[in-house]
């Protein structure tokens, strides 16, 4: 898979790609994640990639000149399975999309910033409009990389074990069960037994029914999808 992002501030999202989970992916080839700085296409000296809003208001409005020039040069290279753009309005992030755009080849994000991109951007080029929550941050970076660390996770080959995201919260509308390690008693209070017990067909039922419980009491919401 490649990941191609789009950004006013790609330094801000050098950092996030270049450690742990992230970093492995890319390294064992799996993902190739690339930033593209948006002034790199802007049209004038100074770099701008913003304009006053057409009928006045508070707030600058990205121009449609450097996305553009930015996405067809991408686009000359390769063709992209979703163009999506980052924004507070977008349908709302969820598992069930990250486990659609782990299945893709070549994702762009493209990441808003002031009071977001001219509309025909979104008419002519953007596939998907995501939102990570009904909350505004100051630019869709944070948003972006929120999805990509979603979905490079369940890339086949990125986790060590490959069970491992399977059984994460969510992948079947359950929160996931709660986790111990050692030691088997901190200050009086003892893991559960079953889970020293070594009998997995009972661990892997107590922690099915821990699951739904946590589900049950946490998420009403997302318990009512299970079907149980
Ligand atoms: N840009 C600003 N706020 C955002 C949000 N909640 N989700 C996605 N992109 C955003």
């Amino acid at each position: 898979m490649r990941i191609d992002i789009i950004s006013v501030v790609p330094k801000l999202m050098e950092s996030f790609f270049a450690h742990s989970i992230l970093k492995r992916g890319q390294e064992a080839g799996h993902v190739e994640v690339v930033l593209h700085d948006l002034r790199d296409y802007s049209l004038s000296k100074q770099r701008q990639v913003d304009d006053y809003a057409f009928g006045g208001g508070a707030g600058m409005v990205m121009s449609i000149e450097p996305i553009a020039r930015c996405i067809r040069h991408l686009q000359s290279e390769r063709s992209y399975d979703e163009i999506i753009y980052m924004t507070p309005d977008g349908d709302t992030f969820n598992q069930q999309t990250a486990n659609y755009l782990s299945l893709q080849g070549n994702l762009l994000f493209l990441c808003g910033h002031y009071k977001g991109v001219d509309q025909r951007v979104r008419d002519m080029f953007v596939t998907k409009e995501i939102s990570i929550g009904d909350y505004v941050l100051s630019g869709g970076e944070l948003a972006a990389a929120v999805c990509a660390d979603a979905i490079i996770r369940l890339i086949p080959g990125v986790l060590n074990d490959e069970t491992s995201a399977l059984t994460d919260s969510f992948q079947d509308n359950l929160l996931a069960p709660p986790v111990y390690t050692r030691p088997a008693e901190f200050e009086g209070i003892a893991v559960p037994e079953v889970l020293l017990s070594g009998h997995e067909a009972k661990i892997n039922e107590w922690r099915f029914e821990q699951s739904v419980e946590r589900t049950r009491n946490k998420r009403p919401d997302l318990f009512k999808k299970t079907g149980l």
